[in-house]
């Protein structure tokens, strides 16, 4: 087994950062050493086979996003990006994990499901993944099907209070699962927004000749999303059980997660990148010489990007700096524009949901640290560590310590990324809904399992490198 020192950086964890070369022997990190703690005046750097100089550089766990869609069918169509691209678009920009997620729906046996999504991820991941389930469907076979999944290292399933006809669950349905989420101690994760008020309004814009994206961000208004958060908050106090609210968007629902919070439940919330630095009206409301008004198809997604004028996104980067949200995942969702997003021309209710971004994500984020939003270590908590605890992989993955998976990214706080499709983009769409961005800061080199997969702007890795994460239970119960 090969060994690796990674010399000359400062670690950076969730609670600080200090100087220290870090040991790998094989997969594992082996010693994080801080100066003046050489391993018995051995000469390390001569011993091992490989070191990574990262004098001047953060060295950093690798990043977890726990919300993609690989290669899901959705909208009539499937997001573009296979486990294969998808997961090599994450190593590139400092993402070593990814939570991916299992569809269950009208029909389909939750076992089968599960089988399917493992066929279509073995052998063709670049990183390490895990799932969770999708129940589309509750009744009694998928909630029996629930008490199973923590066997299967799923340790968390999402329900959708949106989508009617596809994935919705109403209340009496949410009630019973999270039932089963509290005697298992799963993860319920929601989707808020309330679908069936939101289809009145769709219909009624659609009838109005009001069909351009911009209206998929009326019809979907934030009284939904606050609504939705409300009630899920007040069925998962009732039943016990913990629960994880996905892409939180507006203020409103961030106020629902905080107030609960405060009074002690299990209450956690993620927002994701898009909500933070793209809005209903410069995106979704875009237009361009190519595609005119159905431009802002780039940007549709569920929830929406809300209004630059009720100031959403400096609400979300103070939760994010409270704790009020816990982590920022992608929900990494991609179509392409041609035959794809084109499905919603002339009908915003038809356009795929979902912004692919996951290769980003880290990127995004220190561009947070750089303008003053979050503190370095709070960088690291928020797209690593807390993630790793919020699904059960804490210990192994989420942290530089002896013992640990030596998933590592080593991040040059003096480069620059571009953002962009002919920029750094690897992954599989004809666009990016972030052309034109410039992040201060760059993934110079990332190791996964203590292999070197991404150095100096070249890929080293291979499909199939990346395994599959049995996860436990959430390890930030209170
Ligand atoms: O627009 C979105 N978010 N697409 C992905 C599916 C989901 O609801 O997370
Ligand atoms: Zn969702
Ligand atoms: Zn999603
Ligand atoms: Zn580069």
């Amino acid at each position: 087994m090969a060994t690796t020192l990674i010399s000359g950086g400062t670690v950076v964890s969730a609670t600080g950062a200090s100087a220290a070369d870090v040991l790998i022997d094989g997969e594992t990190i082996r010693a994080v050493l801080q100066p003046g703690s050489e391993l018995l005046g051995v000469d390390l750097a001569r011993s091992v086979d490989r070191v990574v100089d990262a004098t001047g550089k953060y060295v950093i766990p690798g990043g977890i996003d726990a919300h993609t869609h690989m290669q899901m069918p959705f909208g009539g169509t499937e997001a573009s990006d296979t486990f294969e691209t998808g997961t090599r678009a994450a190593a590139w920009g400092g993402t070593t994990t990814i939570v991916d997620f299992v569809v269950q729906t009208v029909g389909q046996r939750v076992e089968d499901t599960l089988a399917a999504w493992h066929e279509k991820a073995a052998g063709n991941c670049a990183i390490d993944y895990g799932f969770h389930q999708i129940i589309g469907e509750v009744n009694d076979a998928s909630l029996t099907a629930l008490r199973g999944l923590e066997a299967e290292g799923v340790t968390s399933y999402k329900l959708f209070m949106a989508y009617p006809g596809v994935f919705y669950s109403d209340d009496a349905q949410i009630l019973r699962a999270m039932q089963v989420g509290a005697e298992t101690g799963l993860m319920t994760m929601m989707h808020a927004e309330n679908g069936p008020a939101i289809d009145v309004l769709v219909q009624q814009l659609v009838a109005e000749g009001k069909t351009d994206p911009y209206f998929h961000g009326i019809a979907r208004a934030w009284q939904m999303e606050e609504e939705a958060t409300h009630r899920a908050i007040m069925l998962a106090h009732l039943t016990g059980a913990p629960l994880y609210v996905v892409h939180v968007s507006a203020k409103q629902a961030v106020a629902q997660l905080a107030a609960a919070r405060d009074k002690g439940q299990n209450v956690f919330g993620e927002t994701c990148p898009q909500y933070l630095y793209l809005s209903l009206e410069d995106q979704l409301g875009a237009s361009s010489d190519e595609w005119g008004a159905f431009e802002g198809a780039k940007y549709v997604c569920s929830t929406p990007l809300r209004s630059k004028h009720e100031h959403h996104q400096d609400e979300l980067w103070t939760a994010l700096g409270t704790n009020d949200l816990q982590m920022v995942s992608t929900d990494h969702c991609p179509f392409c524009m041609k035959d794809q997003k084109e499905l919603g021309r002339g009908d915003f209710s038809k356009i795929p949901n979902g912004i692919g971004g996951v290769e980003h994500r880290m990127n995004l984020l220190y561009q947070g640290v750089v303008d003053g939003h979050l503190t370095l270590e709070r960088w690291v908590e928020i797209t690593a560590t807390t993630p790793a605890r919020m699904f059960g992989m804490y210990g192994k993955k989420g942290v530089i310590q002896p013992g640990a998976d030596a998933d590592i990214v080593v991040y040059d706080p003096a480069g620059r990324t571009k953002l962009g499709i002919d920029e750094t983009h690897h992954m599989n769409m004809d666009y990016s809904a972030w052309e034109g961005f410039e992040i201060a800061g760059h993934v110079d080199t990332v190791l996964s399992r203590g292999r070197v997969i991404v150095d100096a702007d070249a890929y080293l890795g291979r499909a199939g490198d990346g395994a599959y994460v049995r996860r436990g239970l959430s390890q930030y119960l209170r």
